[in-house]
Parts: C-alpha cells; structure tokens; sequence
C-alpha cells in the first residue's frame, strides 16, 4: 500500500516505541490522537535528561543546577515563541494546558474588561473547556453568553456571527479547529470580521489545531491563543497561553502565590512582571523541557508536511467510509476544509459499542460527545466514534479502521 505522502514514514515510526506492540493479538493502530497524542523518543529523552542532570527550582537559586534548570525553562518559553510567530517571549504564560489557560483567560480578561450587561460570544461548537469558563463568567458578572450556531456541514455561521456583534461584545472566543467535528475554522478571516463590528478581545482554544498545522498568531490576529503540549508529541500538564503583551500586562493574576509577586506587604501585594504575574508556584520545569523538545520534533518534520499527510489520509478515511452503509461522518464533506478528525455515526449501532469492537481488533479511537455536549446535541446525536490521525500513523492503518468499522457494524446489525 503506498504510503499516505512524501513524509518519510519508517523514520518516524521508530520514533514512537509505543506504536510497536499489539493488542489482543493484533498490532495496535492508535487513531486517538486528539485525545493524547504519543511522544517520541526525543522528547522522552530531553526530560529524562534533564532530571539526570539539569534538576532544581527556577529563578531562586545562585547555583549551578538552578542556573541551568532557569535557563532550560526559559529558553524553552523562546523556543515556544518563536514556534508560534509570538513578538515577544513574555507573551508565552506556562499553564497546566489548554483548560487551564482558558480558564486563566476567561477569569483574568474578564476582571479586567467584562461587566453585567456586556456579551460574550463562543459557539457550538466549543469543548467545555472553552465554554464552561465562560458560562462562570457570565454568573459572576451577570454579563451575556450567546452562542452562534452551526452550519449543516459543520461550519460556524459567520452570518449569525456577523449579527451578534456589536459594541456590547467584550469577548468572543471559539476553536481554531474542532476537536468534535474536525473543521478548520477560518480564524483570520473572523478576526478581521471580530475587529469591523467590535472591540471584543479575540481569543482562540488551539488544542487540536498547533499540533496539526503552522500556527503564527500575528498573521492570525487573535488577542490570545492557547494549546496543550500533551496533544502535540509533549508532555501532558503542560500547555500555553499566547497573550498580547500589553492586554497580560492588563490583566490581574488568577492565581497567587510564590513566584507571582514582586512586593508582599500584611494587607496586599504588588505583581511580578508578565508572564511570572501568571506563574505561582514551582512550574513544571520538566514540562518546558518536553514542550521545547516536542516543538524541535516537529519542526524537523515540518507542519505543513504534517498537514499534507493528516490530508491524504483523511481523503482515504472519507473513501473508504463512504462505502459503509448507514455511516455519517460529521463535519465538512472536503478534507481540506478539516483537520485529522473524522466523528461518525452508523445507524442503528452505539458509538461506544462500535469503539469496543475496533478495541477488540487493536484500534483505538473516542466514542462519547468528546467534552462538546453542544455539538453533539446540534447534530441530534448523543455520541459519536472518532478516529483522529496524526504524523505516524498510516495509509494502511486507515484501511486497518474501515475494514474494522465493516466488522462492527456486521456484527452489530447482524
Ligand atoms: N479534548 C480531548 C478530546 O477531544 C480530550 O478528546
């Protein structure tokens, strides 16, 4: 079978240990990679190595190792920022991951901006990561949450987006790419809409969407974008949050605590400079290490490289599934207006059940309402099964998937 496209698989495959074992007999084809995708040796190596050699806290010590564990940490956050086009490396806050940075959005700028009465607009398509921020938001402020729809065929309406607009939104927030549905949503095309009918702050959940495809947040033109390392070959607990300088340098803390401060006094204190204003607490020194590793490996590949190939086997996936009687694939009918992600249904089956007997035939993949209740529910569905590719997997095991949702739906239907 040839190969998916010009991206030198072997070699990446023996980059990932953990794709080379089976299941229940039969080799594994991990299609979950929008859940968590798997890290290669690389990366593994550059935390191990660090806590072998590089180990202590940042920013405290006068020492060797805490000189060394600063500098990794910080490199790391410019390594990051070069990654993303950011105009400064203060811009890159560390967080937990996408969740954490969200929500570290949502209460921060909503301090700083949003009051009752105001707007904020996010659409159907959200993660709960990317709604339920906003949802506490607007109950401690009193300010609005109004969601624009979708499209048939898994689209934002810009049209609906274009008539909620106005001088009352504050803040709109919405995917770069949808974890549910696999759109790639024009982000730049709605900044400039964003920017005609509003001041909101403009920001963007990145999770499925910097792994996948070249990010560079100036030509986007978002106020703040936010990603997770564990999605894009790094470590899990660890993630960015890209601000504008001067809307972080706005923004009050979200949490506090060591590291945060510049000056403590009994009754109050005054803040460190961005992005340490957002850092309270020892970080996760390693996690910085691993993102900066993972960012490398990916680089060494090449994004658009890794797009071309999450393409071609989308199309194969999108072929071949046409072919299954009673199967819906959610989402846009043209791969190229979607990123690896492929959620569908079969009549007459569960999403669930469907995800047991390819598990049972080694394939991974996701069956639930993957954290986007809303989403599901636009669709008249409670679940679907999700397969979601990334740069190592195969021409072969897309086949591998149709050939096992053939047998489910035998099996289940029989
Ligand atoms: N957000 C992750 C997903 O879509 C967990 O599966």
């Amino acid at each position: 079978m040839p190969a998916a496209s010009a991206l030198d698989l072997d070699t990446i495959r023996q980059d990932f240990p953990i794709l080379d074992q089976t299941v229940d007999g039969k080799p594994l084809v991990y299609l979950d990679s929008a859940a968590s995708s798997q890290k290669p040796r690389q990366v593994i190596e550059a935390i191990s190595r660090y806590y072998l050699r590089d180990h202590a806290n940042v920013h405290r010590g006068v020492h060797e190792l805490a000189r060394r564990a600063t500098e990794a940490y910080e490199n790391s956050r410019e390594r990051v920022a070069r990654w993303v086009n950011a105009a400064d490396a203060h811009e890159i806050v560390w967080t937990r991951g996408t969740s954490e940075a969200l929500n570290l959005v949502a209460f921060s700028i909503g301090q700083a901006r949003v009051r009752k009465g105001d707007e904020i607009v996010i659409s159907e398509m959200e993660h709960h990561s990317n709604l339920v921020p906003w949802q506490l938001l607007a109950a401690r402020t009193g300010a609005r949450l109004r969601y624009v729809g979708l499209t048939d065929d898994g689209h934002i309406d810009l049209d609906h987006l274009e008539g909620l607009l106005g001088s009352r939104t504050k803040v709109v927030s919405f995917p770069h790419v949808s974890n549910a549905l696999g759109t790639i949503n024009p982000v730049t095309d709605i900044g400039t809409l964003i920017r005609d009918r509003s001041n909101a702050v403009y920001i963007l959940d990145g999770a499925q969407a910097a792994p996948h495809l070249p990010v560079d947040v100036q030509a986007i033109g978002c106020d703040f974008y936010a990603f997770s390392g564990h999605k894009m070959c790094g470590p899990t607990g660890m993630g960015v949050l890209w601000g504008r300088k001067e809307l972080l340098d706005e923004m009050p803390p979200y949490q506090g605590g060591g590291e945060m401060i510049e000056r403590v006094s009994r009754q109050s204190s005054t803040w460190a400079e961005v992005p340490h204003k957002f850092e309270a607490g020892t970080p996760n020194i390693a996690g910085a290490v691993g993102m900066a590793a993972a960012v490398d490996y990916l680089d060494s590949v090449g994004l658009d490289a890794i797009h071309e190939h999450e393409m071609a086997l989308t199309r194969t996936a999108m072929r071949l599934l046409a072919n299954v009687d009673g199967l819906r694939i959610l989402g846009p009918a043209s791969a190229e207006e979607r990123a690896g992600v492929i959620p569908f249904v079969i009549d007459g089956t569960s999403a669930q059940d469907v995800a047991t007997i390819l598990d049972a035939q080694g394939i991974a993949v996701r069956a639930g309402h993957h954290c986007a209740q809303l989403v599901v529910d636009r669709y008249g569905l409670s679940a679907t099964t999700r397969a979601s590719f990334y740069l190592y997997n195969s021409n072969e095991e897309v086949h591998r998937l149709a050939e096992g949702i053939g047998t489910a739906r035998e099996l289940l239907l029989s």
